[in-house]
């Protein structure tokens, strides 16, 4: 039987298939490549030794997913498959509802068809809206998202709870990621956007390499030790790992069940830059600007409820993020971009 990765090309879902395959886990991969390049896939092959099937096709085309299911014994879904820029989705509201949305209701569709009744979804902290309290708890209340995307997530977590009411043969693990940074160790994996990056991170390795003059930082005069934003960061090989537990859990019982995958540690953004520039030894210029809209002061985990039902904890520190992170930027210097 098979484990069906959606969006396996792109930043998590690569660095899940690795941990997948390297405990043998026999995978298909599905994947439209729109925010990711088919050159993953060789260098997930390199990292592991191993292969797997591979089907280029938008989870939109449901006949197409459907031979997927007819082809393969599909046992369970892991569902990476999902357009994630903030800014963007507020631009374009309905192609990220379609996408997020109606590609997750099309699988859903599908699972039923084929029998196949469990799910690890990719959700977000972005639930959390305006956190009520940090460290966040899987039970603080969720919503006054304010953006689309965050909202694709929200809806996307009610839809699968509803899911299972109907019916309760359903495992359904509705993991909520925190900020995944860092690459995988090898440096043939990690997150370089094309488009000017949203995210922090990608903008420090984008100015530390020359790409961008300047990073600009979003306030320092929020509530927190320094006055600028405080966020959870995730080493990606660890968020990664945490999948395998979810799958681990799901196979062996029915339910919903919700976890927190963070450190439990925040880190400012100055943090991020001071940390970043020491381990790496660049310098990573910045200026302090206004605050961006929609952002949040602090947002980090309680992620205690994972280490104690999933038995999952993260390893790698805020060093080895930021070390991980820029390695992956210059071992693929000078690769094309296509
Ligand atoms: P990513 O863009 O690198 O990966 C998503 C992958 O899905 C890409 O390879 C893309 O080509 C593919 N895809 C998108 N729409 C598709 C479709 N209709 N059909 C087939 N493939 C499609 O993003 P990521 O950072 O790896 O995120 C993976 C998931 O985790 C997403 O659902 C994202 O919303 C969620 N998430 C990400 C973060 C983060 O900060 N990176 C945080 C919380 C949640
Ligand atoms: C982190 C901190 C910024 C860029 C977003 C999504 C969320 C989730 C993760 C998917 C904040 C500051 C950033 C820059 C800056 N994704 N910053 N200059 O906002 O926590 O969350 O990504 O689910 O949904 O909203 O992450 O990396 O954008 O920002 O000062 O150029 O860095 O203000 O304090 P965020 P981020």
């Amino acid at each position: 039987m098979s484990i069906l990765v959606t969006g396996g090309a792109g930043y998590i879902g690569s660095h899940t298939v690795v941990e997948l395959l390297n405990r043998n886990e026999d995978i298909v991969i599905v994947d439209n490549f729109v925010n990711s390049k088919p050159a993953v896939l060789e260098k997930i092959k390199k990292i592991t030794g191993k292969d797997f099937k591979f089907y280029e096709i938008d989870v939109l085309n449901e006949e197409a997913l459907n031979k997927v299911f007819q082809e393969n014994n599909i046992e369970a879904v892991i569902h990476f498959a999902g357009l994630k820029a903030v800014g963007e989705s507020v631009e374009k509201p309905i192609e990220y509802y379609h996408n997020n949305i109606t590609g997750t209701l099309i699988l859903l569709k599908l699972m039923k068809k084929y029998n196949c009744k469990k799910i690890v979804f990719s959700s977000s902290a972005t639930v959390y809206g305006n956190p009520e309290r940090v460290p966040l708890t899987e039970d603080c209340k969720t919503g006054g998202t304010t953006n689309p995307y965050g909202t694709t997530k929200l809806f996307i977590e009610q839809i699968l709870k509803d899911v299972y009411v109907a019916d309760n043969e359903f495992s359904i693990s509705l993991l909520r990621y925190f900020n995944p940074i860092g690459a995988h160790e090898s440096g043939l994996i990690g997150e370089d956007p094309n488009d000017i990056p949203n995210n922090l991170m990608p903008y420090i390795t984008g100015v530390a390499s020359g790409k961008f003059e300047i990073l600009s930082v979003f306030g320092n005069d929020y509530p927190t030790k320094d006055g600028t934003g405080v966020r959870d960061y995730i080493h990606v090989v660890d968020l990664a790992k945490g999948h395998l537990k979810a799958l681990d859990k799901i196979r062996k019982e029915t339910g919903v069940q919700i976890y927190n995958l963070g450190t439990g540690n925040g880190y400012s953004v100055l943090d991020l830059v001071k940390t970043f520039e020491k381990v790496n030894n660049v310098e990573v210029k910045y200026k302090i600007v206004g605050r961006r809209a929609g952002d949040i002061a602090e947002c980090y985990a309680d992620p205690s409820k994972a280490k104690k039902e999933l038995g999952w904890a993260c390893e790698k520190g805020i060093e080895e993020m930021c070390k991980d992170s820029w390695n992956f930027i210059i071992s693929n210097k000078g690769e094309s971009k296509d």
